[in-house]
Protein backbone atom coordinates (compact mmCIF):
# COMPACT_ATOMS: atom_id res chain seq x y z
CA UNK A 1 0.00 0.00 0.00
CA UNK A 2 2.54 2.67 -1.36
CA UNK A 3 -0.14 5.60 -0.20
CA UNK A 4 -0.20 4.87 3.29
CA UNK A 5 0.74 8.30 5.47
CA UNK A 6 4.07 8.45 7.40
CA UNK A 7 4.49 8.27 10.96
CA UNK A 8 7.23 8.84 13.05
CA UNK A 9 7.55 9.08 16.39
CA UNK A 10 10.01 8.60 19.56
CA UNK A 11 10.42 8.11 23.51
CA UNK A 12 13.29 9.07 25.40
CA UNK A 13 15.08 5.78 26.94
CA UNK A 14 15.54 7.98 30.31
CA UNK A 15 14.17 6.29 33.22
CA UNK A 16 11.33 3.38 33.09
CA UNK A 17 8.24 3.94 30.70
CA UNK A 18 5.16 5.27 32.39
CA UNK A 19 1.76 5.36 32.01
CA UNK A 20 1.33 8.85 30.23
CA UNK A 21 4.02 7.41 27.64
CA UNK A 22 1.92 4.31 27.40
CA UNK A 23 -1.64 6.18 27.18
CA UNK A 24 0.18 9.13 25.35
CA UNK A 25 1.86 7.66 22.92
CA UNK A 26 2.27 4.11 22.75
CA UNK A 27 -1.04 2.88 22.56
CA UNK A 28 -2.45 5.14 19.97
CA UNK A 29 1.05 4.34 17.83
CA UNK A 30 -0.24 0.27 18.35
CA UNK A 31 -4.09 1.17 17.77
CA UNK A 32 -3.26 3.28 14.40
CA UNK A 33 -0.49 1.23 12.84
CA UNK A 34 -2.04 -0.68 10.56
CA UNK A 35 -2.97 2.62 8.33
CA UNK A 36 0.61 3.66 8.21
CA UNK A 37 4.17 2.97 7.46
CA UNK A 38 5.70 3.81 10.93
CA UNK A 39 9.12 4.64 12.20
CA UNK A 40 8.91 4.29 16.41
CA UNK A 41 12.66 5.67 17.85
CA UNK A 42 14.40 4.94 21.25
CA UNK A 43 15.74 8.24 21.10
CA UNK A 44 19.15 7.58 23.05
CA UNK A 45 20.52 11.01 21.95
CA UNK A 46 18.05 13.03 23.57
CA UNK A 47 18.42 10.99 26.35
CA UNK A 48 22.01 12.26 26.82
CA UNK A 49 20.39 15.75 27.26
CA UNK A 50 20.67 15.19 31.34
CA UNK A 51 23.83 13.22 32.78
CA UNK A 52 23.48 9.51 32.41
CA UNK A 53 24.65 6.55 33.84
CA UNK A 54 26.43 4.47 31.23
CA UNK A 55 25.46 0.92 31.83
CA UNK A 56 21.80 2.15 32.91
CA UNK A 57 21.45 3.93 29.06
CA UNK A 58 22.16 0.79 27.58
CA UNK A 59 19.97 -1.16 29.64
CA UNK A 60 17.28 1.09 29.53
CA UNK A 61 17.35 1.41 25.29
CA UNK A 62 16.85 -2.48 25.19
CA UNK A 63 14.46 -2.35 27.88
CA UNK A 64 12.34 0.24 25.89
CA UNK A 65 12.46 -1.11 22.22
CA UNK A 66 10.62 -4.38 24.23
CA UNK A 67 8.19 -2.39 25.83
CA UNK A 68 7.41 -1.63 22.17
CA UNK A 69 6.97 -5.38 21.15
CA UNK A 70 5.54 -6.24 24.20
CA UNK A 71 2.80 -3.43 23.44
CA UNK A 72 1.62 -4.55 20.43
CA UNK A 73 4.31 -2.70 18.00
CA UNK A 74 4.14 -5.02 15.07
CA UNK A 75 7.03 -5.74 12.84
CA UNK A 76 5.09 -5.91 9.93
CA UNK A 77 3.48 -2.34 10.07
CA UNK A 78 6.54 -0.71 11.98
CA UNK A 79 9.61 -0.42 11.91
CA UNK A 80 11.59 0.19 15.62
CA UNK A 81 14.62 1.18 15.48
CA UNK A 82 17.33 3.22 18.05
CA UNK A 83 18.23 6.59 17.08
CA UNK A 84 21.82 7.15 17.47
CA UNK A 85 22.16 3.97 14.65
CA UNK A 86 21.08 6.21 12.19
CA UNK A 87 23.86 8.56 12.18
CA UNK A 88 21.87 11.16 9.77
CA UNK A 89 19.60 12.40 12.84
CA UNK A 90 23.11 13.77 14.61
CA UNK A 91 24.14 15.39 11.01
CA UNK A 92 20.52 16.98 10.17
CA UNK A 93 20.17 18.57 13.70
CA UNK A 94 23.17 20.25 13.27
CA UNK A 95 22.24 21.41 9.65
CA UNK A 96 18.68 22.59 11.54
CA UNK A 97 20.29 24.32 14.57
CA UNK A 98 22.01 26.91 12.16
CA UNK A 99 19.00 27.70 11.30
CA UNK A 100 16.75 28.06 14.35
CA UNK A 101 16.72 31.09 16.00
CA UNK A 102 17.86 31.69 19.76
CA UNK A 103 14.26 33.43 20.38
CA UNK A 104 12.56 30.15 19.40
CA UNK A 105 14.69 27.69 21.27
CA UNK A 106 14.34 30.24 24.54
CA UNK A 107 9.97 29.95 24.13
CA UNK A 108 10.06 26.14 24.78
CA UNK A 109 8.26 25.54 28.36
CA UNK A 110 9.83 22.62 28.34
CA UNK A 111 12.91 23.99 28.66
CA UNK A 112 12.49 26.45 31.14
CA UNK A 113 10.89 23.89 32.94
CA UNK A 114 13.61 21.05 33.25
CA UNK A 115 16.67 24.17 33.48
CA UNK A 116 15.00 26.24 36.09
CA UNK A 117 16.39 25.84 39.40
CA UNK A 118 19.61 24.71 37.88
CA UNK A 119 22.66 26.65 37.78
CA UNK A 120 23.34 27.57 33.80
CA UNK A 121 27.00 25.90 34.26
CA UNK A 122 24.96 22.47 34.75
CA UNK A 123 22.65 23.05 32.25
CA UNK A 124 23.75 21.05 28.93
CA UNK A 125 23.55 23.40 25.79
CA UNK A 126 21.86 20.16 24.21
CA UNK A 127 18.71 20.99 26.61
CA UNK A 128 18.85 24.24 24.64
CA UNK A 129 18.69 22.81 21.29
CA UNK A 130 16.97 19.86 21.81
CA UNK A 131 14.04 20.91 19.67
CA UNK A 132 16.23 20.93 16.35
CA UNK A 133 17.32 17.37 16.62
CA UNK A 134 13.87 16.21 17.52
CA UNK A 135 12.78 18.14 14.38
CA UNK A 136 15.30 16.07 12.20
CA UNK A 137 13.88 13.10 13.50
CA UNK A 138 10.77 13.65 12.27
CA UNK A 139 11.60 15.55 9.01
CA UNK A 140 14.26 12.50 7.84
CA UNK A 141 11.27 10.01 6.97
CA UNK A 142 9.06 12.36 5.17
CA UNK A 143 6.60 12.05 8.00
CA UNK A 144 3.26 13.25 7.44
CA UNK A 145 1.97 12.38 11.44
CA UNK A 146 3.29 12.65 14.54
CA UNK A 147 1.07 10.99 17.67
CA UNK A 148 2.34 12.26 20.77
CA UNK A 149 1.22 13.80 23.87
CA UNK A 150 -0.25 16.93 24.62
CA UNK A 151 3.27 17.96 26.20
CA UNK A 152 5.04 17.70 22.96
CA UNK A 153 2.72 20.13 20.98
CA UNK A 154 4.86 22.97 21.28
CA UNK A 155 7.83 21.14 20.00
CA UNK A 156 6.29 19.89 16.77
CA UNK A 157 4.74 23.59 15.70
CA UNK A 158 8.38 24.35 15.84
CA UNK A 159 9.27 21.32 13.34
CA UNK A 160 6.50 22.38 11.18
CA UNK A 161 8.16 26.00 11.41
CA UNK A 162 11.82 25.01 10.73
CA UNK A 163 10.47 22.81 7.70
CA UNK A 164 8.63 25.90 6.61
CA UNK A 165 11.62 28.19 6.89
CA UNK A 166 13.90 25.56 5.30
CA UNK A 167 11.11 25.07 1.99
CA UNK A 168 11.13 28.86 1.90
CA UNK A 169 14.89 29.47 2.10
CA UNK A 170 16.27 26.39 0.19
CA UNK A 171 13.39 25.45 -2.14
CA UNK A 172 10.84 22.33 -1.11
CA UNK A 173 12.93 19.96 0.90
CA UNK A 174 10.50 18.44 4.01
CA UNK A 175 7.21 17.89 4.23
CA UNK A 176 5.58 19.79 6.90
CA UNK A 177 3.72 17.08 9.14
CA UNK A 178 1.11 17.24 11.28
CA UNK A 179 0.61 16.64 15.36
CA UNK A 180 -1.55 13.22 16.11
CA UNK A 181 -2.99 14.24 19.77
CA UNK A 182 -4.99 12.80 21.95
CA UNK A 183 -7.24 11.36 18.50
CA UNK A 184 -8.17 8.69 21.03
CA UNK A 185 -9.62 11.07 23.86
CA UNK A 186 -8.46 10.31 26.80
CA UNK A 187 -4.59 9.90 27.68
CA UNK A 188 -3.15 12.67 25.69
CA UNK A 189 -2.01 14.59 29.54
CA UNK A 190 -2.02 11.71 32.01
CA UNK A 191 -1.50 13.87 35.43
CA UNK A 192 0.77 12.86 38.44
CA UNK A 193 -0.98 10.87 41.21
CA UNK A 194 0.26 12.34 43.96
CA UNK A 195 0.11 15.98 42.06
CA UNK A 196 -2.79 16.04 39.79
CA UNK A 197 -1.75 19.38 38.59
CA UNK A 198 1.60 18.61 36.98
CA UNK A 199 1.64 16.01 34.25
CA UNK A 200 3.29 12.38 35.11
CA UNK A 201 6.89 12.29 34.31
CA UNK A 202 10.06 10.26 35.12
CA UNK A 203 11.49 13.72 36.46
CA UNK A 204 8.97 15.16 37.79
CA UNK A 205 7.39 15.02 41.51
CA UNK A 206 8.52 11.75 42.72
CA UNK A 207 7.66 7.88 42.33
CA UNK A 208 4.73 7.71 44.06
CA UNK A 209 3.18 10.01 41.45
CA UNK A 210 4.28 8.26 38.24
CA UNK A 211 2.38 4.60 37.56
CA UNK A 212 5.91 2.41 35.53
CA UNK A 213 5.05 0.15 33.00
CA UNK A 214 6.93 -2.68 35.16
CA UNK A 215 5.74 -1.81 38.46
CA UNK A 216 4.55 -4.89 40.32
CA UNK A 217 1.36 -5.65 40.76
CA UNK A 218 0.81 -4.20 44.33
CA UNK A 219 3.41 -1.44 43.86
CA UNK A 220 0.18 -0.17 40.52
CA UNK A 221 -2.21 -0.77 43.46
CA UNK A 222 -0.09 0.63 45.99
CA UNK A 223 0.39 4.02 44.10
CA UNK A 224 -3.56 4.32 42.62
CA UNK A 225 -4.98 4.01 46.40
CA UNK A 226 -2.27 7.04 47.91
CA UNK A 227 -3.31 8.79 45.23
CA UNK A 228 -4.58 12.30 45.82
CA UNK A 229 -7.98 13.22 45.82
CA UNK A 230 -9.56 15.83 48.08
CA UNK A 231 -12.12 16.21 50.44
CA UNK A 232 -15.20 14.90 49.46
CA UNK A 233 -16.39 10.75 49.43
CA UNK A 234 -18.54 10.94 46.33
CA UNK A 235 -17.93 10.86 42.53
CA UNK A 236 -19.48 13.90 41.27
CA UNK A 237 -18.37 13.50 37.74
CA UNK A 238 -19.60 17.23 36.90
CA UNK A 239 -17.88 18.56 39.76
CA UNK A 240 -14.80 16.61 40.55
CA UNK A 241 -11.53 18.21 41.42
CA UNK A 242 -8.17 17.11 38.82
CA UNK A 243 -7.44 14.12 41.57
CA UNK A 244 -10.44 12.15 41.22
CA UNK A 245 -10.82 13.39 37.34
CA UNK A 246 -7.71 12.43 36.30
CA UNK A 247 -7.91 8.88 37.58
CA UNK A 248 -11.51 8.89 35.58
CA UNK A 249 -9.65 9.57 32.65
CA UNK A 250 -6.98 6.98 33.16
CA UNK A 251 -9.84 4.66 33.60
CA UNK A 252 -11.67 5.79 30.79
CA UNK A 253 -8.19 5.66 28.79
CA UNK A 254 -7.45 2.06 29.39
CA UNK A 255 -11.12 0.69 29.08
CA UNK A 256 -11.84 2.53 25.89
CA UNK A 257 -15.19 3.54 27.47
CA UNK A 258 -17.11 7.15 26.53
CA UNK A 259 -17.28 10.03 29.04
CA UNK A 260 -21.34 9.47 29.72
CA UNK A 261 -19.94 5.48 30.48
CA UNK A 262 -17.37 6.51 32.62
CA UNK A 263 -19.44 9.16 34.43
CA UNK A 264 -22.13 6.64 35.16
CA UNK A 265 -19.96 4.07 35.99
CA UNK A 266 -18.67 6.12 38.95
CA UNK A 267 -21.40 8.50 40.23
CA UNK A 268 -22.14 8.63 43.78
CA UNK A 269 -19.28 5.94 44.18
CA UNK A 270 -16.73 6.37 46.95
CA UNK A 271 -13.52 7.66 45.95
CA UNK A 272 -11.79 4.15 46.79
CA UNK A 273 -14.19 2.13 44.80
CA UNK A 274 -12.81 4.32 42.13
CA UNK A 275 -9.26 4.07 42.95
CA UNK A 276 -9.38 -0.35 43.28
CA UNK A 277 -11.38 -0.23 39.70
CA UNK A 278 -8.88 2.13 38.18
CA UNK A 279 -6.06 -0.22 39.89
CA UNK A 280 -7.73 -3.37 38.72
CA UNK A 281 -7.82 -2.54 35.03
CA UNK A 282 -4.36 -1.00 35.38
CA UNK A 283 -3.25 -4.47 36.50
CA UNK A 284 -5.13 -6.54 34.01
CA UNK A 285 -3.82 -4.47 31.15
CA UNK A 286 0.25 -4.44 31.99
CA UNK A 287 0.43 -7.96 33.81
CA UNK A 288 0.56 -9.36 30.29
CA UNK A 289 3.01 -6.46 28.97
CA UNK A 290 5.44 -7.38 32.19
CA UNK A 291 5.43 -10.99 31.04
CA UNK A 292 6.66 -10.32 27.50
CA UNK A 293 9.14 -7.71 28.48
CA UNK A 294 10.43 -9.84 30.73
CA UNK A 295 10.64 -12.63 27.75
CA UNK A 296 12.31 -10.52 25.58
CA UNK A 297 14.77 -8.35 27.58
CA UNK A 298 16.07 -11.99 28.65
CA UNK A 299 17.97 -12.36 24.93
CA UNK A 300 19.40 -8.91 24.99
CA UNK A 301 20.65 -10.51 21.34
CA UNK A 302 17.83 -10.85 19.95
CA UNK A 303 16.97 -7.37 20.80
CA UNK A 304 20.14 -6.43 19.21
CA UNK A 305 19.54 -8.24 16.02
CA UNK A 306 15.96 -7.09 16.10
CA UNK A 307 17.24 -2.82 16.38
CA UNK A 308 19.66 -3.72 13.82
CA UNK A 309 16.98 -4.92 11.25
CA UNK A 310 15.07 -1.41 11.86
CA UNK A 311 17.92 0.86 12.00
CA UNK A 312 18.82 -0.84 8.27
CA UNK A 313 15.73 -0.51 7.18
CA UNK A 314 15.05 3.74 8.54
CA UNK A 315 18.84 4.46 7.23
CA UNK A 316 18.61 4.55 3.24
CA UNK A 317 15.63 6.81 3.67
CA UNK A 318 16.96 9.25 6.69
CA UNK A 319 20.31 8.90 3.99
CA UNK A 320 18.09 10.40 0.96
CA UNK A 321 16.53 13.16 2.74
CA UNK A 322 19.94 14.36 4.28
CA UNK A 323 21.36 14.10 1.21
CA UNK A 324 18.78 16.43 -0.28
CA UNK A 325 18.96 18.92 2.53
CA UNK A 326 22.92 18.45 2.13
CA UNK A 327 22.31 19.59 -1.68
CA UNK A 328 19.72 22.31 -0.98
CA UNK A 329 22.21 24.39 1.63
CA UNK A 330 25.42 23.96 -1.18
CA UNK A 331 27.53 21.41 1.03
CA UNK A 332 29.68 19.61 -1.77
CA UNK A 333 28.34 15.54 -2.10
CA UNK A 334 31.32 13.62 -0.44
CA UNK A 335 32.05 11.61 -3.50
CA UNK A 336 32.36 13.57 -7.21
CA UNK A 337 30.28 12.04 -10.12
P1 LIG B 1 9.13 11.74 26.20
O1 LIG B 1 10.16 10.67 26.15
O2 LIG B 1 9.13 12.69 27.33
O3 LIG B 1 7.69 11.11 26.12
C1 LIG B 1 7.36 10.15 25.11
C2 LIG B 1 5.91 10.25 24.70
O4 LIG B 1 5.06 10.12 25.84
C3 LIG B 1 4.17 11.23 25.91
N1 LIG B 1 3.94 11.57 27.32
C4 LIG B 1 2.73 11.73 27.87
N2 LIG B 1 1.49 11.62 27.35
C5 LIG B 1 0.45 11.82 28.19
N3 LIG B 1 0.58 12.14 29.49
C6 LIG B 1 1.80 12.26 30.05
N4 LIG B 1 1.94 12.56 31.36
C7 LIG B 1 2.95 12.06 29.23
N5 LIG B 1 4.29 12.10 29.45
C8 LIG B 1 4.89 11.80 28.27
C9 LIG B 1 4.90 12.35 25.19
O5 LIG B 1 4.01 13.34 24.74
C10 LIG B 1 5.57 11.62 24.07
O6 LIG B 1 4.68 11.41 23.00
N6 LIG B 1 10.84 14.92 22.77
C11 LIG B 1 10.12 13.71 22.99
C12 LIG B 1 10.74 12.50 22.32
C13 LIG B 1 10.99 12.68 20.85
C14 LIG B 1 10.03 12.61 19.82
C15 LIG B 1 10.77 12.82 18.60
C16 LIG B 1 8.65 12.44 19.80
C17 LIG B 1 12.21 12.89 20.29
N7 LIG B 1 12.07 12.97 18.92
C18 LIG B 1 10.13 12.83 17.38
C19 LIG B 1 8.02 12.45 18.56
C20 LIG B 1 8.76 12.65 17.37
C21 LIG B 1 10.09 13.42 24.48
O7 LIG B 1 10.92 13.87 25.23
O8 LIG B 1 9.12 12.56 24.83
Amino acid sequence: MPDRPIVFSGIQPSGSPHLGNYLGAIRPWVAEQARSRNYFCVVDLHALTVARDPALLAEQTRELAAVYWACGIDPSHSTVFVQSHVPAHAELAWLLTCLTPMGWLERMTQFKEKAQGQQAERVGAGLFTYPALMAADILLYRTAQVPVGEDQRQHLELTRDLAQRFNHHYGDTFVVPEPRIGQMGAGSRVMALDDPTSKMSKTGTGEAGCVLLLDPPDALRHKVLRAQTDSGRMVDPARAGAGVANLIEIWRALTGATPKAAAAAFEGRGYGELKHQVADVLIETLLPIQARVAELVADPGEIDRRLAAGADIARPEAAATLDRARQRLGLLPARGG
